[in-house]
């Protein structure tokens, strides 16, 4: 009953990389497409790209003009686009090994374009221990909160969705937030990685213009 969706709570934050007008934008990982809705709020056009079909199966249920649904693996197959403004990742680079996602996501952008992903860190309780102890606190305290939202609104309050049950994961991601920072810096000069309070890291980068 207290537990609630932090993939859904960390939209927001994403939402504020977007760039201003965004033509196309690229959801990679995009699961029930939750995520890919709110962009498609925002932006011009949506790439939702998925490699599990019961995903991607799902996403295509909801009703969007301007959104495309395309079943592939961001490692092998040919993204549906190119020159990105923007291009966003919920929960998935954790899935697959940062040197090689990474330079398919970049060369995907136009210059200028923003890349902000979140993630699953390895633990590292030595370095984290005073946000792991603030994120076990505030998951119930939060839970409280959104659960009583949910019963006065009928809805939201960050509510896992149906299709969260049968969703991929990977509940032992390979690298710490420090090590995912080490190796996005030596693949996109410039990236910047952060630990978040709810179990994610969130990394971020502007592919240089010119
Ligand atoms: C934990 S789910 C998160 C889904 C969604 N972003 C969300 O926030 O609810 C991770 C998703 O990444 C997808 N995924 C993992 N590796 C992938 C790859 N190489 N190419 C495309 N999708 C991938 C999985 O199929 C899964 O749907």
């Amino acid at each position: 009953m207290l537990d609630w969706d932090h993939n859904a709570y960390y939209h927001r934050l994403l939402l504020r990389h977007l760039p201003p007008g965004p033509q196309r934008v690229l959801d990679v990982g995009c699961g029930s497409g939750a995520f890919a809705a709110e962009l498609a709020r925002r932006a011009t056009w949506v790439d939702g790209l998925d490699r599990s079909p019961e995903m991607i199966g799902e996403a295509a249920r909801r009703d969007l003009g301007n959104v495309t649904w395309t079943l592939g693996d961001v490692l092998t197959d040919p993204l549906p686009g190119k020159d990105y403004d923007a291009i966003f990742s919920i929960c998935a680079l954790h899935h697959m090994p940062l040197r090689e996602v990474l330079p398919v996501l970049a060369a995907a952008l136009r210059p200028g374009g923003v890349l902000a992903a979140i993630s699953l860190p390895r633990r590292d309780l030595l370095r984290e221990l005073p946000v792991e102890l603030a994120a076990a606190a505030g998951q119930r305290a939060l839970g409280a909160v959104f659960l009583t939202r949910r019963l006065l609104n009928g809805g939201g309050g960050f509510a896992k969705d149906a299709a969260h049950a049968a969703m991929p994961m990977v509940l032992n991601p390979p690298l710490t937030t420090r090590e995912v920072a080490r190796e996005a810096a030596a693949l996109l000069p410039g990236a910047r990685v952060r630990r978040l309070v709810f179990w994610r890291y969130l990394l971020t980068w502007e592919k240089p213009a010119g």
